[in-house]
């Protein structure tokens, strides 16, 4: 039996999501280009509680109910929507009539299970990143969506952008010639003693107020826990650490820009080098992901200098897309943002630079007109399901510290 087809039984094994892998989908309310969308949310946290501050900014958006573990975000969400109907078991969310669409954005190792039970309740589906926790249940999570009728859209917002339209014809023009490399990297930086992504533990996070076996969601027996609960990032069990905390965000434009297939290689180094305190994902990465027709993707990223911000450069023979976010230019010492492409002048003497002038749209107003008009939103479940295993199959490299190969997932490039 291969590692892929150990994995994948696990993970049903796990799952509750019968349903969703019989394909036995109820029917949902048809909405008219006018009709209200009625929202539900799992797990309206730091993430959910800024989505539903977005998705309230939409016309004609409310939110009909939110289910979550921990009790104080009930009492947060309904600041946001007091008319929302609280529950702590995201199954009587998804029994209700009145929900439309699901907003998934509970910690990573529970999106399989929200995406997989949303979609057979018949409710459209907006996922946070990362798709989902591992391989074996991105391919469940792909497959159910495309035997659905459902719409599935990914929160990787990068896609909305004007930027990556801009790249994309850039590309498509033939400016930037063939790419054989791209760059990437995200770094941060905080004062010392105060790490990376480490939450302060609310005094009410108790036992009594928090649905710990729910939380671990089929995980090992433990003890209640309120450190692996808040900073769930930190732990492999929960989280996939920086890779799918932000590189999913960078790999999916770059992916999207030049239209990648999966990688066929990956290898991972780094480790825990600046943030020692307890933590077990890495916050020093170096990732080399090979893609089939001559192309090799970098990604970089640290936790203990922000000098050059994020960004990403795709370079070809005839001219570089080069896109910033919060660089720090060296001369100014302001901080640099935007897309811009500088012609290679050995293969196009009369290139010109040029600057991305394409708005972004707005994201969650496009999953919304998305549940009414039954489009494909622009963050679509293949490009949620592309950056997932990418991130995936580069955090199992530095796991096993081994490249690990497409093929020994049993697994081809282009389905
Ligand atoms: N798109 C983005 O830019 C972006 C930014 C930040 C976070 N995220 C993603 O959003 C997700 C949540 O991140 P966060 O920082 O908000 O985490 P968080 O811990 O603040 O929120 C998660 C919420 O889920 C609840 N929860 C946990 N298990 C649950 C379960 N089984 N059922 C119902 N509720 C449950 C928790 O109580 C908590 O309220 C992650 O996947 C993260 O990667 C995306």
């Amino acid at each position: 039996m291969t590692q892929k087809t150990i994995q994948r039984r696990e993970f049903l094994k796990q799952a509750a999501a019968g349903a969703a892998i019989g394909l036995v989908y109820p029917s949902a309310r048809v909405l008219g280009s006018n009709d209200r969308v009625r929202l539900g949310i799992i797990g309206p946290g730091a993430r959910g509680q800024e989505l539903m501050k977005e998705f309230l900014k939409v016309s004609n958006v409310e939110f009909a109910a939110v289910a979550d573990v921990f009790t104080r975000r009930h009492e947060e969400a309904k600041k946001l929507a007091p008319a929302a109907k609280a529950v702590d078991d995201y199954r009587r969310l998804l029994d209700l009539k009145d929900v439309d669409a699901v907003i998934v954005a509970t910690p990573l190792h529970c999106h399989a299970r929200h995406f997989l039970d949303t979609l057979a309740a018949g409710k459209d589906l907006y996922c946070e990143k990362t798709m989902t926790w591992s391989v074996p249940e991105a391919e469940t999570c792909l497959e159910a969506a495309k035997k659905s009728n459902r719409v599935v859209g990914i929160g990787l917002q990068h896609q909305s952008s004007g930027n990556l339209a801009d790249a994309k014809q850039w590309i498509k023009d033939g400016l930037v010639g063939k790419v054989t490399s791209v760059e990437s990297w995200m770094s941060r930086n905080t004062p010392r003693g105060k790490p990376q992504w480490v939450r302060q533990i609310p005094s009410d996070c108790t036992p009594g107020n928090v649905r710990w076996d729910a939380f671990l969601n089929g995980r090992s027996r433990r003890p209640f826990d309120a450190n692996q609960f808040i900073n769930w990032r930190l732990f492999w069990d929960f989280s996939g650490g920086n890779v799918t905390e932000n590189m999913v965000h960078q790999i999916a434009f770059v992916m999207r820009a030049l239209d990648l297939p999966l990688p066929t290689s990956a290898y991972m180094s780094g480790g825990v080098y600046s943030e020692k305190d307890g933590r077990e994902v890495p916050d020093t990465i170096a990732v080399t992901l090979d893609f089939p027709g001559d192309l090799v993707v970098t990604w970089q990223s640290t936790f203990n200098n922000k000098r050059y911000g994020i960004g990403d450069r795709i370079l070809g023979s005839h001219g570089t897309i080069e896109r910033l976010m919060g660089a720090t230019d060296m001369v100014t010492g302001k901080s640099e943002s935007g897309l811009r492409y500088y012609p290679e002048k050995d293969n196009r003497a009369d290139g010109v630079l040029l600057e991305g002038q394409t708005k972004d749209w707005n994201h969650y107003a496009n999953f919304v007109d998305c549940v009414r008009s039954r489009k494909e939103p622009n963050a679509h479940v293949e490009i949620g399901y592309r950056s997932a295993v990418a991130g995936h199959m580069a955090n199992m490299s530095y796991r096993q510290k081994q490249r690990v190969t497409l093929e020994s997932l049993g697994l081809t490039a282009r389905r």
